[in-house]
């Protein structure tokens, strides 16, 4: 297993192996670039995306896998949770994001209530994800229930990210709580993990989970782990977009990094564009036309 230096150039490795991060290829990147990049030892990010503009901003700066989160209901549609969130809602935002995007595998969300009937369900609603809008992967959260949906989707011919630790699909019975602490809970985390990669998952999000156990699993599977809240030594990173952009208004959970603060750039923008509409600075005669 290669492992690459903190150092190490995006776009390249050694050997000029393509890297998920920067690589230049153009094709859509699959769920088999990932199991590559994991035999390699190569870290990379992932980000969520709802729209076709950020969906491309963050495809040509290299981000290799773009999540259609259910997110989008507490940050884009403007639900309390994820929960509200429509298999509808969904598609509109995954063909928006597929659209936007040319390199990047573009990964969905099946959201609350759309699989959780049974693998038929799932399956009616993930080929919808797949035929509709055209995305690569969906993600479902839950580890042993959610497993016979795993295993129809991935005999189907749909690749599935699974989702472990919070799931906030779950809020009104568990809470936004961390998960996995205490000998018992880490046991069946960690069970859950190795069930959902022999069901077929090729990639398993681990959201709030305690760092040591999520370096585990990271170590027991052959799939790559996704972190969120779950300390460095998984294989992958996710973070909400719109939170490490700075977007998002209110407290940030203690695992977000903000790398820019737009909500003030966006907010002084307007106030400036108001401000000079009001003493009709704007528009000045070089936006006129004649
Ligand atoms: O919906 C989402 O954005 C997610 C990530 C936080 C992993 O599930």
């Amino acid at each position: 297993m290669t492992q690459f230096s903190a150092a190490q150039k995006p776009g390249t490795a050694a050997g000029n192996t393509p890297t998920l991060y920067g690589g230049k290829g153009t094709r859509r990147l699959t769920v088999r670039d990932l199991a590559a990049a994991k035999e390699r030892g190569e870290k990379w990010p992932m980000l969520t995306a709802y729209d076709a503009m950020t969906a491309s901003v963050l495809d040509e700066a290299g981000i290799p896998v773009l999540l259609v989160g259910d997110s989008a209901g507490n940050v884009h549609l403007g639900y309390e949770t994820t929960v509200p969130v429509t298999l509808d809602e969904m598609a509109v935002l995954s063909a928006a994001v597929v659209r936007g995007s040319k390199r990047a595998l573009v990964v969905a969300d099946l959201p609350f209530g759309s699989y959780q009937e049974g693998p038929v369900q799932a399956l009616r609603s993930a080929t919808r994800l797949v035929k509709e809008c055209g995305v690569g992967a969906v993600k479902l959260e839950g580890g042993k229930r959610s497993l016979p949906q795993i295993e129809l989707l991935v005999e189907s011919g749909i690749p599935v990210m699974a989702h472990l630790g919070l799931t906030p699909q779950s809020v009104n019975t568990m809470g936004y709580r961390v998960q996995g602490r205490g000998a018992e809970a880490a046991h069946r985390l960690l069970t859950d993990a190795k069930a959902a990669q022999d069901a077929g998952a090729f990639a398993l999000v681990l959201e709030l989970v305690p760092a040591e156990l999520a370096a585990e699993v990271t170590r027991s599977l052959h799939i790559p782990t996704v972190g969120i809240g779950a300390g460095v030594n998984c294989d992958a990173q996710v973070l909400v977009t719109t939170d490490m952009l700075g977007l998002t208004g209110g407290k940030m959970p203690r695992f977000v990094k903000q790398y820019a603060d737009l909500r003030t750039t966006i907010g002084d923008a307007a106030k400036a564009y108001a401000d000079e509409v009001v003493s009709a600075a704007f528009p000045a005669s070089e936006h006129e036309v004649h």
